[in-house]
């Protein structure tokens, strides 16, 4: 059944520099994770995967790369990495990094080359990076070369007074995109990643790799998503560093790449295709946007959680994997808002029930699991109420789109407590000591006021906590090969309540969950007569499931 080592991982993400601060300047480190290597065990996790931990100004918490090859100095050494790579693999746990390929930073000595005429590698660096004249209107001023519009809100043209060239950037306008269509650019990546594998890395995670090709005709449409994301291209190049890096070296590729149709996911990560080897996809991410909300439009709309959605994502992409490819799971990345907030209800009454029913809806179903940090103890969103609480780049472009759209101050600020990526990137809390035991000094970024209550010294020992309940799922998961087991699907039309049952290597379950803030009258899809009651949330009530109730029913096979 298993044919790589990936398939019976159990992956945590670690925001670097919210997860543990080691040295107390109030930004996470690298020792800051060998500290707590232990804690991580008793989750069961096996596979780290560490969003960018690469010297980087910092304008996209270091999706924005300087230097390759050096750690960001705050985070700590290229010593303490290589510490944490024999120490992680002394417990047996793997290293995924994250592989940031479609841009750099604007600091990056590429970039400054490209930029300056009077550099002397100007000529080599320039076509590294996208650049476009532009236009110009009668007038005799400037007009951008298309209405394209950044990921991050505002253009995806800067201009560059030195070469009189507009750059392109879809993300930060610090954030300059590469052009793959240079193989000298492409060359020099491909042997970046080498040196990684041989420092002993086990894997990457691939950023925004549907983005690597661009449309070069700059047709002018707006906001011209499609001419910069999923082009077939990128898969070529794609398929260029699985040929050479990935697949010789066995390494586990967990790629970003939204959007993708069923035929486009298998080429992807179909076990015949191997570009990646899993593939996060989003589909499940975004189900509650209100397209009717003008003042803060897009992923920015809260609306209603549409549950059926929620359960046609994740009942589509098991199906497209079936037998074909490996499924991923996970409710969130640090680029959503917390789950227990989003699809949950983070109100102290429902607080610990909706976010055991989510993680046992979830972690029941085929394919890896993801575990972002801090979901396996209920971290909410933040409470914060000043926009300078907020630290994300987006954050303040978006502000600044939502008052054009004629909001009010309260109404945006809803928003981003709602929506904004910072919402998953707060301070770990650790304890309920000052700054949540994250830190002994004010952390880059508030902690959640929470903290005294949700914290992990006081889940640890706490058998009912949520703590306690992740490490039974994962648990679970390894001794019943749950990653390897299809369930057969009940209710996708049904809007309050999710129930699948599944044969596991010793039992087989049937396992349900109320994803209201209601009872609802339950009446079990299978014949549970003669199946234990195995966990559940809460004290049972025959006929019916109390608020954010869960049940996990199983029988010997
Ligand atoms: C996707 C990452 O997850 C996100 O955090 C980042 O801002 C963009 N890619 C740009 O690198």
């Amino acid at each position: 059944m298993k044919k790589y080592w990936w398939q019976d991982a159990i992956i945590y993400q670690i925001y670097v520099r919210s997860f543990n601060d080691s040295n107390h300047d109030g930004i996470g480190d690298i020792p800051g994770i060998i500290e707590k290597l232990d804690y991580l065990k008793s989750l069961s996790i096996n596979t780290l995967w560490i969003s960018p931990h690469y010297d980087s100004p910092m304008d996209d918490n270091g999706y924005d790369i300087r230097d390759f090859f050096k750690v960001a100095e705050e985070y700590g050494t290229m010593e303490d990495f290589k510490k944490l790579i024999e120490v992680a693999h002394a417990n047996d746990m793997k290293i995924v990094t994250d592989l940031v390929l479609n841009h750099t930073s604007d600091e990056h000595p590429w970039f400054l080359a490209a930029k300056d005429p009077s550099h002397p590698d100007h000529q080599k660096y320039h076509d590294y990076y996208i650049w476009h004249k532009g236009h110009t209107a009668e007038d005799g001023s400037r007009i951008r070369p298309t209405r394209w519009i950044s990921w991050f809100g505002g253009s995806v043209w800067d201009f560059n007074e030195p070469t009189g060239e507009y750059y392109l950037h879809i993300f930060s306008k610090k954030m300059p995109d590469l052009n793959w269509r240079n193989q000298a650019m492409r060359e020099e990546l491909k042997a970046m990643v080498q040196w990684w594998i041989d420092l002993g890395i086990d894997g990457f995670r691939i950023d925004a790799s549907n983005h690597l090709e661009k449309n070069w005709d700059f047709p002018d449409d707006s906001p011209g998503y499609q001419h910069f994301s999923s082009l077939p291209k990128h898969h070529e190049y794609l398929q260029e560093l699985a040929d050479e890096l990935f697949i010789p070296n066995n390494l586990l590729i967990l790629g970003e790449a939204g959007g993708a149709s069923k035929e486009e996911a298998l080429q992807y990560a179909g076990f015949d295709s191997n570009e990646f080897n899993m593939l996060i996809h989003f589909g499940h991410v975004w189900v509650d946007t209100d397209d009717s909300n003008q003042l803060t439009p897009g992923k920015w709309a809260k609306g209603e959680v549409k549950l059926t959605k929620i359960k046609e994502a994740l009942s589509h992409w098991i199906d497209v994997f079936h037998e074909k490819g490996w499924n991923t799971l996970y409710w969130h990345n640090h680029d959503h808002p917390r789950v227990v907030s989003h699809y949950g209800n983070d109100d102290p009454k429902y607080h610990a029930a909706s976010a055991k029913m989510l993680a046992t809806l979830l972690y029941f179903l085929p394919g890896t699991p993801i575990i972002y940090q801090g979901e396996e103890i209920g971290m909410t969103n933040v409470d914060y109420q000043n926009l300078d609480d907020f630290k994300d780049v987006e954050v303040f472009t978006e502000y600044e789109n939502f008052m054009n759209h004629g909001a009010s101050h309260e109404v945006a600020m809803q928003a981003l407590r709602d929506r904004a990526r910072d919402n998953a990137r707060s301070p770990m809390q650790w304890s309920s000591e000052p700054y949540a035991g994250f830190s002994d000094q004010a952390p880059w970024m508030p902690v959640v006021g929470n903290y005294p209550l949700i914290n992990v010294a006081n889940q640890d020992k706490d058998a009912d906590s949520i703590l306690s309940w992740y490490r039974m799922l994962m648990t679970l998961r390894k001794e019943e090969a749950i990653g390897f087991s299809y369930p057969s699907f009940y209710h996708l039309d049904k809007d309050d309540r999710f129930a699948y049952s599944l044969k596991a290597k010793h039992h087989t379950y049937y396992v349900v969950g109320n994803f209201t803030s209601y009872p609802i009258d339950f009446t079990p899809d299978v014949d549970i007569t003669a199946m234990e009651l195995y966990a559940t949330n809460q004290p049972t009530i025959e006929g019916s499931l109390s608020p954010y109730e869960t049940r996990v029913y199983r029988q010997k096979k």
